[in-house]
């Protein structure tokens, strides 16, 4: 997704959010990737018209749910940690009751309740609503589990509670699932077949957000370029759609350009592209509004044909590099970044030079840079032995890494000189005089705060930069200022 977060670090619990009526209390963490964030404001939704507020404090919590990510090995074995400490609570709190959703739960099912005692329910990501259901029975002493998956769910008749908000980004799912079966990756398998979200229903949240005082959404999905609404139904069901469900779907580039105009003050970011599914008219539109930002998350794995093709990703180094001509030449400053994978199934050290000179033509902005991790149950995790050793792993990642150092550095000093539009997000972490907020292209700005609040446009003169920050100072409000 947009920034993939580093599993390993980012367990974070969500605040408080009250309802009178509510005697119980929820503690939810969540995991991953930021479906998985959004997944959680849907689930703390439900339980709140169930009885539950949220609690950020453990040790007061009825209910602690941990939504987790099954990605790499490195993110089950973070969760399994969390579930010890859990343990030790419920030492002390005896009553408390842990449930464990998304991904694991969706790859693990009854292993989980038979490997980790201390849980007492399991919850797949297409079986939220059931979990008042669930409870009910863990209230009547049983283990419960949903891990069905669904050809309808979208949750788009939830409103989510909005956790943990700066109160001026959020994040708008818009499909869920992925039927591209890349051959490392295990979400095909813990979040089904991919399905799009009813436009209305997205618009409306757009629109309640802005009226609740949110500058910037995100649309979320796995692959956002093959959203496609034709009324509902499977993605890979549209060939066999009545003639008037194929004249009026809603192609990824027409719903982009319905959430721009809507709300044409806010800004509109989108993650993740898959580059074999991105067209060029999602890039025309992103060109033609002002409020959708010129930031494109277009993660790659590798640079070697053959290395693509063993993933089963549907592009070549060519295809890939024509698009990236294409989006510089429609829109000559937008923010490029990616994700690699080092050290998958036979990779040799000239695929891994492949992989270093695509990175040189591309110069990145940022990127999220992973070794190999086998993942049960994936064609790759099947058919193919994972053969890179773990110290050659690790050197070609950290060469990986050292690069996109370099390029972000170059990157972000391309950005000097300039005015740029940042909209304020929070105040900087390591200065309280200071805004941090970012500018469109997705790279952090920090500068003195002066009269200027969060949520605020702000137009900044950018005069000095790290190799992932750009500093400036501010110079007037910025153009989508109300
Ligand atoms: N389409 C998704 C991709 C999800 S996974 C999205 O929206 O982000 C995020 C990234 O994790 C992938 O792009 C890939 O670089 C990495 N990844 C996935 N499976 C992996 C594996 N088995 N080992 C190492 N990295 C993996
Ligand atoms: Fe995974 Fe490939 Fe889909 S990385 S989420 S199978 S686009």
């Amino acid at each position: 997704m947009e920034k993939v977060i580093d599993e390993a670090k980012q367990g974070t619990s969500l605040v408080n959010t009250q309802n009178s009526k509510n005697t119980k209390k929820l503690y939810i963490e969540s995991y991953g990737c930021q479906m998985n964030f959004s997944d959680s404001e849907i689930v703390a939704s439900i339980l709140h018209n169930n009885g539950y507020n949220t609690t950020n404090q453990l040790a007061e919590a009825d209910l602690v749910l941990v939504n987790t990510c099954s990605i790499r090995d490195k993110a089950e074995q973070t969760v399994r940690k969390r579930l010890e400490k859990f343990n030790a609570v419920k030492r002390d709190q005896p009553n408390m009751k842990v449930g464990v959703l998304g991904c694991m739960a969706e790859r693990l099912k009854s292993k989980f309740l038979e490997e980790e005692k201390i849980v007492d329910l399991v919850v797949g990501p297409d079986a939220y609503k059931d979990i008042p259901n669930l409870l009910q029975e863990v209230e009547d002493g049983k283990n419960a589990m949903n891990v069905i998956l669904s050809k309808e769910e979208t949750y788009g008749d939830i409103s989510p509670v909005r956790l943990q908000s700066n109160g001026v980004s959020a994040f708008v799912s818009i499909t869920r699932g992925c039927d591209n079966m890349c051959t490392f990756c295990v979400v095909p398998f813990t979040r089904g077949r991919e399905r799009s979200r009813d436009p209305k229903s997205i618009l409306d949240e757009v629109n309640d957000l802005w009226n609740k005082g949110f500058k910037e959404i995100t649309l979320l999905g796995q692959n956002v370029d093959s959203y496609l609404w034709y009324g509902g139904g499977l993605k890979k069901d549209f060939e066999n759609a009545s003639e008037i469900q194929k004249a009026t779907a809603v192609k990824f580039s027409g719903l982009l350009e319905l959430v721009a105009k809507a709300q044409p003050k806010m800004r509109i970011r989108f993650s993740t592209s898959n580059p074999q599914d991105m067209t060029l008219d999602v890039i025309e539109v992103m060109s033609k509004y002002r409020n959708i930002c010129n930031y494109i998350h277009l993660p790659v794995q590798s640079g070697s044909d053959r290395i693509l093709k063993a993933m089963n990703r549907l592009h070549t180094r060519e295809e890939y590099f024509n698009l990236i001509d294409n989006i510089r030449k429609i829109i000559p400053d937008c923010g490029i970044s990616q994700d690699m994978i080092a050290g998958f199934p036979t990779e040799t050290e000239d695929d891994h030079k492949d992989t270093l000179s695509l990175m040189k033509y591309v110069k990145y902005d940022f990127g999220f840079m992973f070794a190999y991790s086998e993942r049960p149950g994936t064609l790759a995790g099947r058919k193919m032995e994972d053969d890179v050793p773990a110290d050659v792993k690790k050197r070609r990642l950290q060469e990986i890494i050292a690069l996109q150092q370099e390029h972000s550095l170059y990157r972000t000093k391309q950005h000097l000189g300039k005015v740029e539009e940042v909209l304020i997000e929070k105040e900087s972490k390591k200065s309280d005089a200071h805004w941090s907020g970012r500018n469109s292209q997705n790279t952090t700005v920090v500068f003195p705060k002066e009269d200027y609040k969060i949520g605020d446009y702000v137009n900044v003169k950018i005069i000095d930069c790290t190799s992932a920050t750009l500093i400036g100072e501010a110079v007037g409000y910025g153009e989508l200022q109300s």
